[in-house]
């Protein structure tokens, strides 16, 4: 046997996959008094049975379509399915499970509900700007009520992963590039879901993913490899994971990327000696999708050998792949597998049915009535309007913003009367012809005749990428019409108006799994929309909708406002007409850095300063000859209709102790005109350590309103929790000396004072 010295250092090297751990003796429970006679009653094949996790019903997202399902439930093969919700269809595979099956043990319902289950929210980087932890809690609260009223008792969100390369298209599905507030979303969304009480019938099993690092895939490109210091995992990396662990989700998923030669769902280190061992993870880790199997392309061994790496390392259920019910048997027979990792693996999950109350009623999550008054109700679509709303990103205004009905506005662009695009990916249950569109928005809410449309070019023109895009359901098509007919009719347009209003973007299917880009500029047709329109010399607002930070210098230096609106879900073109004119003013704040150009990648705000800082006039300092050091917007960064002025930061105490608290109070003052939110950030660097330090760090938030001449004073408590960094030897810990404090309006325009730690 090969004792792991510690998980950072097995993290770092393949780690041998020795016996097994036994789990400690304590007094047992209620649960565990159960599921241990359960155990003792089964044989062999249910208990590997469990461990099953095929896909049925709607969609898939792999190669793999999992084979006579039905026919495996009633043998006792299958321990959870995904991808099938509705009462009436869930309740016909339940009713497999128990009744056909000698012991009757139910199955778990898992779905990717990802940003709402039916009613769709904006995507998770578009409710990461909203800064509202309360409001991202409600919504996986109110997807946990409807998904829980569909049949399911499992969503495999929140996805986590830091993200700070924005070729990756997944970068749609989580916070954003900062670990600091990764943390705090990771915990609201787990505590959205699962509330107090994992067994009400409205509360669902989170499942949180990708573990680990799924999102410094190099490159950007997905499923790519990730190779990365100790330092920095513990670091940036996997807090948000702990975090979510910490808020009591009760599964995690492995993910698919090797790190540092091993590939995660192989890893031991990860998902048993830092998941369980070290932070005291006790529920049920599932592989992602078809993940075993590719073991073997990872080249770890042949299929049984990848079968059993993946249980011996951590993995409960294997999803897809089916190598367990294939494979674990023969082990066990061969005498390469100590049957007592199948014992463990089972208990979780049964340990996880019994936390969901469903040994008590199976249906417990089937409920028609529930469904009905659940699901798209009244409250839970005010809610995607308001999230939506709260999550509108200004990035530039010129003065023509909010605008007013008396205006002449050509409506130009393919999103402008798009619906299918808004529900954005991973919205496999939402309906996307519910959705109410931008034209449909403004129509309804502010009408004028005075309005135009014209769609002035198709989403994409690239026939090679729409037909890719098309295979997975983008819907894309284009026009009977020219490209350059369709210039000239929207130049026309925008000539006869007062104002254009072009809503441009990526498709839905341009973000998400498997769809990274190495231009993240927008598509070279919507470009030459945009110059032509340019060149009428009328104002320009560009509304955004996309999944991820796009190259928009041109778009910045040319056009006169800039509205990022993500895809916002069913209510999108309501909330974006409202900020259109003026009746919500926009609050949102970027979670990630936008660049100027690709080159810049990777970059994000909480950078190291380097021996040779940035110093435009020297040349042996750290830059480009071609492009500044600056992004083109920076973390925190978002506009608003009012104007936020700082006053200077007062600190209670310029040099404290470790057992102290300190204060920072600042005034923030609307000098604008209009009434508006702003979401105050605190930064915090370590001028000096024994490693070298970020040059900020967020540490802190608040929003407020502010009436239109208003002041307010804000205070904001540190301790030295906030000051704690992974020393030189690796030690959590705050080390004595100076430090600067910043607090401001995004991460670059910041107040700044100091203060020494004793
Ligand atoms: C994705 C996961 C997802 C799973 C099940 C995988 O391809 O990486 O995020 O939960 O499929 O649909």
């Amino acid at each position: 046997m090969i004792t792991r010295k510690s998980t950072l250092i097995c993290l770092m090297t393949i780690c041998s996959l020795g016996t097994i751990a036994q789990p400690k003796k304590a007094q047992p429970s209620k649960m565990d008094k159960f599921v241990t006679t359960l155990l003792a009653r089964m044989t062999l094949d249910e208990k590997i049975g469990q461990l099953n996790l095929p896909a049925i019903g709607f969609d898939v997202t792999g190669p793999i379509l999992s084979q006579g399902v039905e026919g495996k439930i009633e043998k006792g093969l299958v321990g959870g399915v995904f991808n099938t919700f509705t009462p009436n269809a869930v309740r016909k595979l339940q009713e497999l499970a128990v009744t056909k099956t000698r012991l009757k043990i139910p199955l778990l319902f898992g779905y990717d509900v990802i940003h709402g289950h039916k009613t769709i929210f904006p995507m998770p980087i578009a409710l990461s700007a909203t800064w509202n932890l309360p409001l991202i809690q409600q919504t996986a609260r109110a997807a946990a009520e409807e998904a829980s009223a569909d049949g399911l008792n499992w969503v495999f969100s929140p996805m986590v992963d830091i993200a700070r390369d924005p070729r990756w298209g997944r970068v749609a599905e989580g916070a954003g590039e900062d670990t600091w507030l990764g943390s705090q979303i990771a915990t609201a969304m787990v505590k959205g879901y699962q509330g107090d009480d994992l067994s009400l019938n409205n509360t669902v099993l989170a499942c949180v993913k990708h573990f680990a690092l799924y999102g410094a895939a190099e490159g950007g490109r997905d499923y790519n490899t990730v190779d990365m210091s100790e330092r920095k995992m513990m670091e940036t990396y996997l807090p948000p994971y702990k975090a979510a662990v910490d808020a009591g989700a009760g599964s995690v998923m492995s993910s698919f990327n090797e790190i540092n030669g091993t590939p995660a769902a192989a890893s031991g280190a990860l998902l048993t000696d830092l998941l369980r061992k070290k932070w005291g993870f006790k529920g049920l880790v599932a592989t992602d999708y078809t993940a075993i199997v590719e073991l073997t392309k990872h080249g770890i061994g042949d299929v049984p050998e990848a079968g059993r790496q993946a249980l011996i390392a951590g993995n409960d259920m294997d999803m897809v792949s089916e190598i367990y019910i294939n494979e674990l048997k023969k082990l066990v027979q061969a005498k390469k597998l100590d049957v007592a990792y199948i014992d463990l693996a089972c208990r979780r999950v049964l340990e996880a049915k019994y936390k969901l109350g469903l040994f008590d009623d199976p249906y417990r999550y089937v409920n028609e009535d529930r469904a009905a008054n659940e699901i798209m109700n009244a409250e839970k679509l005010a809610l995607s309007k308001r999230a939506a709303a709260e999550s509108i990103v200004l990035l530039k205004n010129n003065n023509v913003l909010p605008l007013n009905q008396q205006q002449k506005i050509a409506f130009i662009g393919p999103l402008v009367q798009d619906k299918r695009n808004l529900i954005g990916s991973w919205s496999g249950a939402g309906d996307w012809t519910k959705a109410i569109s931008v034209w449909a928005g403004v129509n309804e809410n502010y009408p004028s005749k005075k309005y135009t449309y014209t769609k002035g070019c198709n989403l994409i023109d690239d026939k090679d990428l729409m037909a890719r895009l098309n295979r997975n359901g983008a819907d894309l098509t284009l026009d009977a019409k020219s490209p350059a007919d369709m210039i000239d009719e929207a130049v026309s347009a925008a000539k006869k108006a007062d104002i254009a209003v072009v809503v441009l973007g990526e498709s839905f299917m341009m973000t998400g799994e498997a769809a990274s880009r190495s231009d993240i500029g927008l598509p070279e047709n919507q470009k030459a929309l945009l110059k032509a329109l340019k060149a009428t010399g009328k104002p320009i607002v560009l509304v955004l909708m996309n999944g991820r930070p796009l190259t928009l210098q041109w778009e910045d230096d040319n056009l006169n406002a800039i509205v990022e609106t993500w895809y916002g879900g069913h209510r999108a073109g309501e909330a974006i007409a409202d900020v259109l004119f003026g009746k919500y003013n926009p609050s949102g704040k970027l979670t990630m850095t936008f660049p100027r150009n690709i080159g810049q990648i990777p970059i994000y705000y909480s950078a190291k300063n380097t021996g040779r800082p940035i110093d435009p006039n020297e040349k042996y300092t750290s830059k480009y000859l071609d492009v500044p050091n600056t992004p083109l917007y920076p973390f925190g960064f978002g506009l608003s209709y009012a104007k936020f002025e700082y006053g200077a930061i007062s600190l209670s105490k310029e040099v404290i102790k470790a057992t102290d608290k300190l204060t920072a109070t600042v005034t923030i003052t609307n000098t604008g005109k209009y009434d508006g939110e702003e979401t105050a950030q605190l930064y915090v660097r370590d001028v000096v350590g024994s490693v070298t330090r970020p040059v900020k760090e967020l540490k802190g938030f608040k929003k407020l309103f502010l009436k239109a001449g208003e002041s307010k004073t804000i205070t904001f408590a540190l301790d030295v929790y906030d000051l704690k960094f992974y020393d030189i030897n690796m030690k959590y810990t705050a080390e004595p000396g100076e430090f600067q404090v910043f607090i401001g309006t995004n991460s670059r325009d910041l107040q700044t004072a100091t203060f020494r730690l004793l």
